[in-house]
């Protein structure tokens, strides 16, 4: 049931919570695990998705259209879900980067996390990774996987 609401209303400060104000604290399961605390102040994270994902686009083959390409302000990264998987969209100086939001250490979603330059710090326990190829910059043998992405006209485009 726990499953089941969170795959249909997200995280209580996920995308679809902060998009829809579906997000409901109070309705945390007591045998769900709990999060740890975040490793930096998450504070209310404003990515103003002001614009939709184009509608009028046609994705190259495996792509499927994810945002418009000004929705996500520079230096920000958020979540989105493409067909079941999530994915962590970053904009770093102009260019979409696309990578996994389960963070390799323990699940971390890095879409919630603090981008610097590059460099995404996930909000669970700190562990750092460089969203243009994945890699992690705090354990150097891991990475999460870097999702292809192209920009069709206004929209931004991923591919699993
Ligand atoms: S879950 Fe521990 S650092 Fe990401």
């Amino acid at each position: 049931m726990s499953f089941l609401k969170s795959l249909l209303h997200g995280r209580p400060n996920g995308l679809r919570a902060r998009l829809f104000g579906m997000g409901d604290p109070s309705a945390t399961s007591t045998s769900a695990p709990r999060p740890p605390e975040p490793a930096f102040e998450t504070g209310e994270k404003s990515l103003g998705l002001r614009k939709e994902a184009p509608k009028n686009v046609t994705p190259p083959d495996g792509f499927e259209v994810v945002l418009h390409k000004d929705a996500l302000p520079d230096g920000q990264i958020i979540e989105v879900i493409m067909g079941g998987t999530s994915v962590a969209v970053a904009r770093v100086d102009g260019v979409h980067y696309a990578i996994s939001n389960t963070c390799a250490h323990a699940g971390g979603p890095l879409g919630d996390g603090k981008l610097s330059g590059s460099t995404v710090t996930c909000p669970y326990h700190g562990w750092k990774y460089d969203v243009t190829t994945g890699a992690c910059l705090t354990d150097p043998s891991v990475s999460v996987r870097s999702y292809p992405i192209q920009i069709i006209g206004d929209a931004v485009c991923v591919a699993l």
